[in-house]
């Protein structure tokens, strides 16, 4: 694996949450000293982006980006641009597509101008991306997951890319973190749901840390001081929230000043 540098401070990502975590929701997220935002989902092939127009049309909050080249630059200036507190944060771009077709190409190209990393979204699963089979039938067919990897790798060969997944899909850890490893992945953000439940199966992080040195992230339900130990507990590097931040983003604030008052104790050392 190759070392992109998978360092930001503090430990905490604000997780993607499509329609909602605009240049504006991100703004504020970074202010409340967030070491990682993620813009997006957005969806970035022609396939994709006809699904999120038919997720819209039945009631679904979502992004849709142009289609035509010449707008491209604009919408970006318009729409990705933050300002950082320090050099400590990073700016992550979740992505949804199944396919890189030219609408691809081009935006992958725009993305690494306005972020530190692109997250590929192996985790949607809303039908109408699983029919163009993305998000997460990503991980229930390796071999389409390593096609993609390859052909994103022949657009961006050394740019820092990251996964967003359900753990919970995951089969065979060896064979999908060596699929990983191959394609120079800098972290495995995992959503550790536990399928019927409101709260996270922990032993999803347990089996990915043991399985791989590519750094995870830790989603699903954390909302605590105590969720965020027992995350690290297990392995993880960093920590995610997303739900709690669409009534109220201020409530990232809390996590981080906890973990960060915490932390200067020297009672965790989990720092990045
Ligand atoms: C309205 C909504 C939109 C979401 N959009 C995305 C997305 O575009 N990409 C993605 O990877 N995850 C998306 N997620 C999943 C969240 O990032 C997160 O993994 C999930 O909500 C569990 O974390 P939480 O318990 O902190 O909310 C979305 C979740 C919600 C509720």
């Amino acid at each position: 694996m190759i070392d992109f540098g998978f360092k930001f401070r503090p430990p905490i990502v604000q997780s993607a949450l499509a329609g909602i975590s605009n240049r504006d929701f991100c703004q504020e997220i970074l202010r409340y000293g967030t070491g990682m935002v993620t813009l997006g989902g957005f969806s970035i092939d022609y396939e994709s982006h006809k699904a999120t127009i038919k997720m819209i049309e039945r009631g679904r909050k979502e992004f849709v980006l142009p289609t035509k080249q010449k707008n491209t630059k604009l919408w970006c200036m318009r729409n990705l641009v933050l300002e950082k507190l320090n050099k400590h944060q990073s700016i992550n771009v979740n992505v949804r597509f199944s396919k890189v077709d030219d609408l691809t190409k081009i935006w992958l190209k725009e993305f690494t101008k306005f972020a530190d990393f692109i997250e590929i979204n192996a985790h949607c699963r809303q039908e109408e991306i699983i029919n163009t089979k993305g998000g997460e039938s990503l991980l229930i067919n390796l071999e389409r997951l390593e096609l993609l990897l390859n052909d994103i790798r022949a657009v961006l060969p050394s740019f820092p890319l990251g996964i967003k997944i359900r753990g919970y899909l995951v089969n065979d850890y060896q064979n999908f973190v060596g699929i990983l490893d191959k394609f120079s992945i800098s972290f495995i953000h995992s959503d550790a749901m536990l399928p019927g439940h409101n709260r996270a199966n922990i032993k999803i992080i347990h089996d990915l840390v043991n399985s791989t040195e590519i750094p995870i992230i830790g989603n699903n339900s954390v909302r605590t001081i105590s969720d965020i130990k027992t995350m690290f507990e297990a392995g993880a590097k960093a920590v995610s929230v997303a739900r709690p931040l669409i009534r109220d983003p201020k409530f990232i604030q809390k996590l981080v000043k906890d973990y960060t008052g915490q932390n200067n104790h020297g009672s965790n050392n989990n720092s990045l």
